[in-house]
């Protein structure tokens, strides 16, 4: 009896040891993604473009999902189990439409047939595909990157000062013929869909774009104010994941629609940095994302069917990296510089930020003083070419080849900052004196000092039009050499301020 027992466990054992040996000389399984069932065979992929049908094991006690990873023979290619692993997430796409178990959705800019495994997949929404692109397997929790829209803001254009020539340019190409598009349309004129801000830092741009959105708003009697206009920055739209940057193009484009569609008034589109999301493609950077972004931004510009309702205005102080197709005829086709103020424009700008604040001008406190003269005479010596902000440097010569002056860098935000300066030095005069002060001239002279001082020490964003406007029509060259090294800029050791002509203290 021992012995037949004895005999029966070997069996067994060896029934065990051969079914081991099996298993481990099976060449391994390959994993793939259920794409569809049939009856007896389903289809599954595992690489773009490379679908199988396959049996599917009679012996499977479950039959596989739609979605579901399972395991393959390697020699017969029949599902025989399930993986245990996920698979790695393929590409970020957006839903374009829903047809059934179909979806159409858009991956890189190219819109793509693929099967849903997902319920109630709806257009807009983001999608994971599987590694084959041909499934939609996840939906992507895209709540964070919803455009909100936003109030327009409260931004008469009173508020730009200094900017005349850029504001009168601005009504004619923009406002006038969005407030009579038939006069415009009868010359066969289009309207236009979208204006280029470009221009050094802090001069103005992004106040102009919201004063664009808030006089569009003024002039049609529909605008409610609220939810009319988009505010994004380029780099917001930026995602690490590829797909996503597109899908957020879309998004902000369908919300701007919709919203225009709604009110039956003009909805802006601003998009400020324009040049960290619609850079030239094929431009070799990095991952040259770029190379997607800019055909979605193009595709939404075009779907612009022309009733002129969403307008789009980026701006830049990078234009020349901008690609060139989104600045095409058609497209965003207002270009518009806004410059550095001028010394005119400068005055008017000093004045504009000092109105109504409290003067003390010779001996005697002023509520309000007659500013013109004071700020005509700061202005001048912003402009005195003696106010040098920097040499400018070849290592191979010995006198610098030419110097930006503080004329070169000022700014818009700078004359802002100044002012500030110039209060907070009357204000701390007037608390610790315990009476009435007001601002005098050497408040704004030294404000404008320790204004450039502080700011030279950090690298200026100097554009094409700088280096034109100290080299003349070499510019562009001197500037690639500074981009290069060969060139560099040394802080100028000034520490006065040198007023009119030179008349120093
Ligand atoms: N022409 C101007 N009139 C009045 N204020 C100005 C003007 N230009 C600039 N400013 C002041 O400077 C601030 C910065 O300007 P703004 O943000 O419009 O510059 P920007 O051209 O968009 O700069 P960036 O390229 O750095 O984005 C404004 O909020 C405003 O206080
Ligand atoms: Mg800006």
């Amino acid at each position: 009896m021992a012995e037949k027992n004895r005999l029966q466990e070997l069996e067994t054992e060896n029934l065990l040891l051969k079914e081991e040996l099996e298993r481990m000389s099976t060449p391994p399984f390959m994993a793939a993604t259920v794409l569809e069932i049939g009856k007896k065979t389903a289809r599954v992929a595992n690489k773009p473009g490379e679908d199988y049908e396959v049996l599917i094991d009679p012996k499977m006690k479950e039959k596989p999902t739609i979605g579901g990873r399972v395991l393959l023979n390697p020699q017969s290619k029949a599902i025989m189990g399930y993986s245990e692993f996920q698979a790695n997430a393929g590409d970020l796409a957006v839903v374009e439409e829903v047809k059934g178990n179909r979806a159409k959705v858009s991956i890189k800019g190219e819109s793509r047939l693929v099967i849903n495994a997902i319920q109630g997949l709806k257009s807009g929404d983001e999608v994971i595909l599987d590694p084959s692109a041909s499934l939609a397997m996840l939906k992507t929790d895209s709540k964070k990157t919803k455009y909100n829209l936003e109030q327009i803001p409260n931004a008469p254009w009173s508020n730009v000062a200094g900017l005349e020539g850029v504001i009168a340019n601005i009504r004619s190409e923009i406002e006038e013929p969005f407030a009579n598009p038939e006069i415009f349309a009868r010359y066969g004129r289009k309207p236009v869909k979208g204006v280029l801000l470009y221009g050094p830092p802090g001069c103005g741009k992004t106040m102009i774009a919201k004063s664009i959105a808030y006089s569009l708003s003024k002039m049609n009697p529909k605008a409610k104010g609220a939810g009319q206009f988009i505010n994004v920055k380029g780099p917001e739209i930026l995602e690490k994941w590829v797909g996503n940057s597109e899908g957020n193009i879309r998004r902000i484009y369908s919300s701007a629609r919709e919203a225009a569609q709604e009110t039956g008034a003009p909805v802006v589109v601003f998009i400020d940095e324009a040049e960290a999301v619609l850079k030239r493609r094929g431009s070799g950077i990095s991952t040259d994302i770029y190379d997607s972004i800019v055909p979605q931004f193009l595709a939404e510009l075009d779907g612009i069917n022309g009733d002129g309702n969403v307008m789009t205005v980026l701006a830049t102080n990078r234009e020349d990296i901008l690609d060139s197709a989104v600045v095409r005829d058609g497209r965003v086709d207002r270009r518009i510089k806004v410059p550095r103020p001028s010394k005119e424009g400068c005055k008017k700008i000093f004045q504009l930020y000092l109105n109504g604040k409290p003067f003390l001008s010779e001996g005697i406190f002023r509520g309000k003083a007659d500013i013109d003269e004071l700020t005509a005479e700061i202005a001048e010596s912003i402009y005195d070419p003696k106010n040098v902000a920097y040499n400018v440097i070849n290592p191979r010569e010995k006198e610098p080849i030419g110097q930006f002056g503080y004329q070169h860098l000022i700014s818009g935000a700078m004359i802002k900052g100044i002012v500030d300066r110039a209060t907070g030095f009357a204000i701390r005069r007037e608390i610790d004196s315990k009476k009435k002060s007001g601002l005098v001239r050497q408040d704004l002279e030294r404000a404008v000092q320790e204004e450039f001082g502080d700011n030279l020490g950090f690298t200026q964003s100097l554009v094409v039009d700088d280096w034109e406007s100290v080299f003349g029509a070499k510019g562009k060259y001197y500037q690639g050499l500074a981009d290069q090294g060969y060139l560099v800029l040394e802080r100028s050791n000034q520490d006065q301020l040198n007023k009119q002509g030179g008349k120093t203290k």
